[in-house]
């Protein structure tokens, strides 16, 4: 069974095994963990027997007007089952007031994320894969 959380509060680097597939640079589990107790909003899919992270999204915002989502990930083995769905469908909800939700995605996720009622526009970014910051 899955079990769906907003909360860091007990975790550990050692329930955050498997992600950044096909990154050029992963993070380890410790600067995963950073990650997640640094992001403004966090819902966690743990398979409520082991606990183990299967899944995550995280949001950054300045709680007003505007929110980006920069990570989204299902571990392989866990995918195809609605569990990304979900983790967007519950931070989706927590961002709602917000005018601006804004994430970056290949073209062949956007039907995905249509799906969840976002719309596709023009974006610019900036990537340095070799740093991965303090
Ligand atoms: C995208 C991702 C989070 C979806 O998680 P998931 O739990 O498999 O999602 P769901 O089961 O709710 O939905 C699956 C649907 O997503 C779509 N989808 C997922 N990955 C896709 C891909 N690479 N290309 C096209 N469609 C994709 C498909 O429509 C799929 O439907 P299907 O299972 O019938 O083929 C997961 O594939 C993942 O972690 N991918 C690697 C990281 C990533 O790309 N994150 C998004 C960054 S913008």
């Amino acid at each position: 069974m899955i079990a769906y959380s907003d909360s860091v509060a007990g975790l550990g680097h050692g329930q955050l095994e498997g992600f950044f597939e096909g990154w050029l640079a992963p993070l380890s589990p410790e600067a995963h963990l950073r990650v997640l107790e640094g992001s403004d909003h966090v819902v966690l899919a743990r398979d409520d027997g082991s606990g183990r992270v299967v899944g995550f999204v995280t949001a950054i915002s300045d709680g007003v007007l505007s929110a980006y989502i920069p990570l989204l990930e299902v571990l392989p083995d866990h995918r195809g089952r609605g569990i990304g769905t979900e983790l967007m469908r519950r931070m989706l909800e927590k961002l709602a007031g917000l005018t601006m939700v804004d994430l970056m995605c290949d073209e062949e996720l956007r039907p995905f994320y249509e799906r969840l009622g976002m719309q596709s526009l023009p974006g610019m970014t900036i990537r340095r894969h070799e740093q991965v910051g303090p």
